[in-house]
């Protein structure tokens, strides 16, 4: 959660810092502050809201003059993600010592804040916030005798918890440092000017030569170069690398939200993800980086799926895949939930631990236990160079590019694809599949990104495909409601779940997801004639025992609005509202069902006037548990 970002070189810092803030603004958008120096006075401005208040704010001060060219300047920004303290200004980054020397931005959580805030205070530090984050600033004042560096070392020695910090100081003019654990940190290398943020889009328009702070190192960045120094204080000699990144990319691209823009990016991430890991003959070699090799993957006893939110979702997918397909037992959990059980395993099992950003703590975290135990290590992530990425033995990429819409879309379609690939693989690899089955799906898989885009229509002409039209009319109907129910069975249960999550994460609508064999055990008492009841209801062996929970939905008088395939008259005949999508094998149906009920949450949350891309109390990269 929060973004963090630090500038040191001539230009005029303020607007730079904003700019690059507000590429990071997915990361948290509660309240935002930047402060800046020229060694002798501190500009601090701060503002609760999203980055425009703080832009108001920062026009306003010295009638919109700002911080003058040509002076050398260390800033730092930070947009905030709350977690120890209200929304409000005092509680907003950068925060300071209490002599006003040493101002810092802050990122992930300071676990034993409470101890270090009663010890600073008897020390006669004057705290003004209520943030775990506050007590870096005096902690580094306290450090500090002439060495800014060994100053921040020394406190990251004594905080317990993963954060990453960067600080700048009255008493070393046109200097910053940045320390790291866990937390990403990257610097940018320019020409006579320095970047260091959360995360590369933030500094990508200035530079693309990188280097990726290591957990427990401490970066010094100056006007004319960057040094590192390891945990013990010795130097670190890091070749910067070349990011690729496309800056359209993060950019909106004409479209409306960059949510939207996602969902429309769906069959290109898709087709991309398939490329690496799909052979020029159309067989599948998983693109598998780290020591892993697709053998270990196949031998392994049991596959233990975690992961959070979406992530969870699509390793619900994977279970069916992997158990249908490659018959391996699969065991799935909620990170949060699977790292405090105790879990039972060893060097048989294989965990794979999906995340979009390889940030989210509670992933993180269980893998980390996985590898505590012995088990084989797996990341599912989209981002390259995240945590998750490092701590596991293997990884498996998804290519969707960056995502910068809160609700994911475009990740959770390309995290199947690659479910759908690995049960494919590795039901090869046991032969628990016929080959010409194997390829007959691979076939079928390689198109998948046509049918999506069939089904979107060409992103210039969005308003008209009958997908569009066919939602916008159920969004148009429903917009108002208080409450939708989501059902589904077998690999439709997944979807019906995320359906589920992003109406109500983007909309605020309630909303309840359920295998639908469990409605009548309770869920069917919610009932009335004025309820949406989504049935995921594609082609399937028990897709005849969901057409009679469509009936049982209707008999209450709840209106039932049913994803179908194509052609599919008995689902027509049990449904209010009906969307019907390109057939395809029951298996890689999901990758096609989510799409309207993306679309259906956006168009609502639309229609209720929301900022799709950023919803209230959430963050894209939940970094502390
Ligand atoms: O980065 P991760 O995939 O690990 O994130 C997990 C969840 O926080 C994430 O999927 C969240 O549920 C999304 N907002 C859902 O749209």
């Amino acid at each position: 959660m929060c973004g963090i970002v630090g500038y040191v070189g001539r230009r005029a810092p303020q607007g730079l810092l904003l700019s690059a803030l507000r590429r990071l603004e997915y990361r948290g958008y509660d309240s935002a502050g930047i402060a800046v120096t020229d060694g002798e006075q501190v500009e601090l401005t701060r503002a609760v809201g999203n980055l425009d208040a703080l832009q108001a704010k920062l026009e306003a001060s010295r009638n919109g003059a700002g911080a003058p060219d040509g002076v050398l300047w260390a800033g730092i920004g930070h947009t905030r993600w709350a977690t120890h303290g209200r929304v409000n200004e005092a509680n907003a980054h950068p925060h300071f010592d209490s002599a006003g020397r040493f101002h810092v931005v802050v990122n992930g959580i300071v676990e034993n804040y409470i101890d270090l805030r009663e010890r600073l205070r008897a020390e006669g530090a004057v705290l003004r916030s209520e943030t775990d984050a506050e007590v870096i600033a005096h902690l580094i004042g306290a450090h500090y005798s002439g060495d800014l560096v060994a100053a921040a070392r020394a406190t990251l020695q004594e905080i317990v918890g993963d954060c990453a910090f960067v600080a700048m100081s009255t008493t070393d003019p046109g200097r910053l440092v940045g320390a790291r654990r866990q937390c990403p940190l990257i610097v940018g290398l320019g020409d006579g000017e320095q970047f260091i943020a959360s995360a590369i889009p933030a500094f990508l328009s200035h530079t693309r030569r990188v280097i990726v702070i290591e957990s427990e190192e401490v970066a010094l960045l100056e006007e004319q170069g960057v040094r590192i120094t390891a945990g013990d204080g010795q130097a670190v000699e890091r070749e910067p690398e070349q990011v690729m990144l496309d800056q359209e990319a993060i950019e909106k691209g004409g479209f409306e939200t960059f949510m939207l823009k996602e969902i429309y990016e769906q069959p290109d991430a898709v087709a991309e993800t398939l490329s690496g890991h799909l052979r020029a003959d159309g067989g599948i070699e998983l693109e598998l980086e780290g020591d892993l090799e697709e053998a270990q993957l196949a031998a392994c006893g049991r596959v233990i799926i975690v992961g959070c939110g979406t992530s969870y979702h699509a390793g619900l997918v994977g279970r069916y895949l992997l158990e249908e397909w490659a018959r391996l037992p699969v065991e799935l959990d909620i990170a949060s939930e699977w790292r405090y059980r105790n879990p039972v395993l060893g060097a048989h099992d294989l965990v794979i631990g999906i995340s979009q950003s390889g940030e989210t703590a509670d992933t993180l975290a269980a893998l980390r236990e996985a590898r505590a135990r012995g088990a084989m290590v797996v990341a599912l992530a989209n981002v390259a160079g995240s945590q998750m990425t490092r701590d596991a033995q293997g990884t498996l990429f998804t290519r969707a590019g960056v995502e910068i819409g809160v609700a994911a879309t475009k990740t959770f379609t390309c995290q199947v694809v690659v479910m759908q690939l690995l049960a494919l693989r590795l039901a090869e690899l046991r032969g628990t599949l016929e080959p010409e089955r194997i390829r007959e799906l691979s076939d079928e898989l390689r198109r998948l990104p046509h049918r999506i885009t069939e089904m979107l229509g060409s992103p210039d002409d969005r308003r008209h495909s009958d997908l569009r039209r066919a939602v916008a009319a159920i969004a148009e109907r429903h917009w108002q409601e208080q409450f939708f129910l989501y059902i589904g069975r077998n690999v439709g249960l997944p979807i019906a779940l995320e359906g589920a999550l992003k109406l109500k994460e983007i909309s605020y609508i309630a909303t309840d997801a359920y295998a639908a064999g469990e409605m009548k055990h309770g869920p069917i008492a919610l009932l009335d004639q004025s309820t949406p009841v989504v049935c995921v209801a594609t082609d399937s062996p028990v897709l005849g025992k969901l057409i009679a929970n469509m009936q049982e939905v209707r008999a209450r008088g709840a209106r039932v609005i049913a994803i179908c395939s194509q052609g599919n008259e008995s689902v027509r005949e049990h449904a209010d509202e009906l969307v019907a999508l390109p057939a395809v094998d029951p298996l890689l149906q999901p990758l096609l069902a989510v799409v309207p009920l993306q679309l259906l949450a956006y168009e609502i949350a639309a229609r209720r006037g929301y900022n799709v891309d950023q919803p209230r109390n959430l963050a894209k990269t939940v970094t502390v548990e």
